[in-house]
């Protein structure tokens, strides 16, 4: 049987799941690959992390380049995450000649071209499999189950910290500042959560599912990305009543060659699948030519389901390193011109959701009213509650049939600089194209 060394940088949460279960589940690697992987060499600057993993002896370094300059290491696994010192690890072992598997989205949306560039030259592979979505094999679906298909569009809830405080949020009626801090102390956000809740982990994901799915290089920087850190309780409660759950979504959409990408909070009919997942999963709606549409769920984080990812392309690689097949890299990735242009996000046309907090008092609602009908916007509904004394502020919620983004944001300046407005619009975009499409 076929040997292979494995090297694992970053002994967190995920590389400890990745030794477990290359541990439990040798018999059945071995079984399925027709090779005996071995675990040759772990490099963490804590030592007290491999603690009760029984790592054989000698396999354990403080150093990562005790992993990367080893000569038997067919395969090494990155999985410190961020940019650096992550960035150039992961190039030292392409030039090695070494394949890298990594969960680093952050890492591929900024360097992938680099990366790949560099793999291709040496003739190794990158794999992320556990990139996005953490359990939820949708790299492979894309690469390989859509391989003769044309993808469409696809919906993605690919963060689920903000999912966890969006759901406790609905079901709590509580507010974001709450549940952020009840999530931090439970172990579901960071303590510097930014990433998580401002959308760019999600931003992150959606670019390397785009670039897998329809071939095109994207700059993160040139997609509209907002979090869900100005959510209320209210807005939350009010798209219930309307038939909608708020979620944020990872957009992208083709038409011709325009392709729609974007990162916010949604509102999502509640008949549609996506509104259904909860608390820390993850699902990605997709829809192509051939097959229609398709949903996958499960969960996008933790030990066991992110480590699953890993040692799923570790049993990959070590197929094409046993057949001796060449690397694939130029087939993961955007290797020429697709022919496709991203879509600025001001030429976007859909249904808004809109909260204003503005005076109670006679003609307020009419001048909102005015300045959305002079940005040719149409109100399809309106709801105003909880006066509490004649002068006082209060919320008022409005639906708009479709209309284009560029006036929405243009209403909403104007908007914003009423003397009655005490407090900035909350806009959220209306997904009932998830109807259409499913
Ligand atoms: N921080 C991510 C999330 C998990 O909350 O989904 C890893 O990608």
């Amino acid at each position: 049987m076929n040997k292979i060394n494995v090297g694992l940088i970053g002994l967190g949460t995920v590389g400890t799941g990745v030794v477990k279960i290359l541990k439990k589940n040798a018999a059945l690697i071995a079984r399925r690959t027709g090779c005996t992987i071995r675990l040759k060499k772990v490099a963490d600057l804590d030592r007290s992390r491999c603690r009760g993993l029984s790592l054989p002896a000698g396999a354990f370094a403080s150093d990562a380049a005790a992993v990367i300059n080893d000569p038997a290491i067919d395969i090494v696994i990155e999985l410190i995450g961020g940019l650096e010192p992550a960035r150039t690890l992961v190039l030292q072992a392409l030039n090695n000649g070494k394949h890298v598997v990594t969960a680093n989205k952050a890492l591929l949306s900024h360097h992938g071209a680099e990366l790949y560039a560099a793999a291709a030259r040496h003739g190794v592979d990158i794999a992320f499999e556990a990139s996005v979505a953490g359990g939820i094999p949708i790299i492979r679906a894309i690469r390989d189950g859509f391989a003769s298909d044309r993808i469409l569009n696809f919906y993605g809830i690919l963060n689920g910290t903000s999912n966890y405080i969006l759901s406790r949020m609905t079901d709590e009626g509580a507010d974001f500042a709450r549940v952020l801090r009840d999530a931090q102390q439970q172990g579901y956000a960071e303590a510097d959560p930014t990433f998580d809740i401002e959308g760019i982990d999600a931003l992150h994901k959606l670019c390397i599912l785009i670039e897998l799915g329809f071939g095109m290089k994207v700059d993160y920087r040139k997609l509209y990305t907002e979090g869900i850190s100005s959510i209320t309780a209210l807005d939350i409660e009010h798209a219930r009543e309307l038939g909608y759950r708020i979620k944020l979504l990872a957009i992208c959409r083709s038409a011709g060659n325009l392709i729609d990408a974007r990162v916010h909070p949604t509102l999502v009919p509640e008949q549609h699948m996506l509104a259904q997942v909860h608390q820390t999963f993850n699902a990605i709606f997709l829809q192509t030519a051939d097959v229609g549409p398709t949903m996958f769920y499960g969960r996008g984080a933790g030990m066991l389901p992110t480590g699953s990812a890993v040692v799923a392309d570790i049993m990959a690689l070590a197929r094409t390193i046993g057949s001796g097949c060449p690397p694939r890299v130029p087939f993961l990735t955007a290797t020429q011109d697709c022919g496709l242009r991203l879509q600025p996000v001001k030429n976007i046309q859909s249904r808004y959701y809109v909260r204003f907090s503005a005076d109670d008092r006679p003609g307020v609602l009419s001048r909102i009213a005015g300045v959305l009908g002079r940005n040719r916007i149409s109100i399809s509904s309106v709801i105003q509650k909880g006066r509490t004394s004649h002068g006082g502020t209060v919320p008022i919620f409005m639906l708009t049939h479709e209309a284009r983004e560029s006036d929405m944001q243009s209403a909403m300046r104007q908007i914003n600089r009423l003397a009655l407005a005490r407090q900035k619009a909350m806009l959220i975009r209306i997904a009932d194209d998830l109807l259409s499409d499913a």
